[in-house]
């Protein structure tokens, strides 16, 4: 059964409720995080939690819980859940009103909600293979920093994928390279790593973070820049990166292969074998 956070309880999911009159619900005014858990330990928690406060400032809601209760609160979710590996939803949103109305009301109690569900990290196979994506116009607002709930661009480029029989929609902006629909782009030319610059058009990746540094730390030249469709449909390898796929490679776009291979890449499984051996670092507790 599965057990979630709600508002100061500990329930299980099916006994939970929210408000019809939620912010979240009727306007998608909230912001959220998903953390992945190895083992029963949250990776990156410091980053994935001051990713939060900067959503919840920049929506202007105050942080409704401290960091050691938001400790508290995935410490326990994630000893009682039934799976080692986890994926762990925070959410918050701005609360139920009284009378529907955009503006904030005067008084409002955020709504609390963290659910934990298991992790399932691509398979060897998916990883080898490799997962074909499309690509689209970035209909999305100009704030896509903030990790906003209100995700219905999102989840329609998405589905673009799908019907198209593909994993991921990459989104351009005036041609030039954002992110994915759910997740961070980054492209390999020539033995060098190049990775979009964080600003308002993206979401500053936990996972994209990591990979810069792991990049960094073992040598493998990168720049940091704006990165144009040509360079995109010319690049040898191309991935995709986040909390719950970690790095997967892309070997086709828009129906044609990605370099030359159409498999994944050399520098990807260095990548992976990088973050892997990062991975058993902080399951060991030597790092986060
Ligand atoms: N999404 N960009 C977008 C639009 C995303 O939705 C995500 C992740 C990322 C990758 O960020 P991170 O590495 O911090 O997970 C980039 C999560 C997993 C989700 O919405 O479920």
């Amino acid at each position: 059964m599965t057990c979630v956070y709600l508002n100061g309880e500990f329930l299980p999911l099916a006994a939970a409720r929210i408000s019809p009159m939620d912010r979240g619900f009727l306007f998608g005014d909230g912001v959220y995080e998903v953390i992945p858990v190895y083992s029963r330990r949250p990776f990156r928690l410091a980053e994935h939690l001051a990713r939060l406060q900067s959503s919840l400032a920049a929506i202007r809601l105050a942080n409704p819980l401290t960091p050691e209760a938001w400790h508290a609160v995935i410490e326990r979710l994630v000893a009682e859940a039934e799976w080692n590996n986890q994926s762990i939803l925070l959410q918050v949103t701005r609360g139920p009103m009284a009378v529907r109305n955009h503006a904030f009301p005067a008084t409002i109690t955020p709504t609390v909600f963290c659910l934990v569900e298991p992790l399932h990290t691509p398979p060897a196979e998916l990883r080898e293979k490799g997962i074909a994506a499309i690509s689209a116009a970035d209909t999305r607002w100009l704030r896509c920093n903030i990790k906003a709930t209100s995700l219905l661009a999102n989840c329609l480029l998405r589905q673009m994928a799908m019907d198209a029989g593909c994993a991921e929609t990459l989104l351009f902006r005036d041609g030039i390279l954002s992110e994915g629909a759910a997740s961070n782009i980054f492209v390999i030319k020539s033995g060098v790593l190049l990775a979009p610059q964080k600003n308002h058009l993206m979401l500053p990746g936990i996972t994209y973070d990591v990979v810069l540094e792991l990049a960094a730390q073992h040598g493998l030249p990168t720049e940091v820049r704006d990165i144009a469709d040509a360079e995109v449909r010319a690049a040898d390898e191309l991935w995709m990166t986040s909390s719950t796929k970690e790095v997967l490679p892309i070997v086709e776009l828009d129906g044609r292969k990605v370099g030359a291979g159409g498999t994944a890449g050399p520098v990807f499984k260095k990548m992976y074998g990088w973050y892997q051996d990062f991975k058993r670092t902080v399951m060991h507790g030597d790092a986060s």
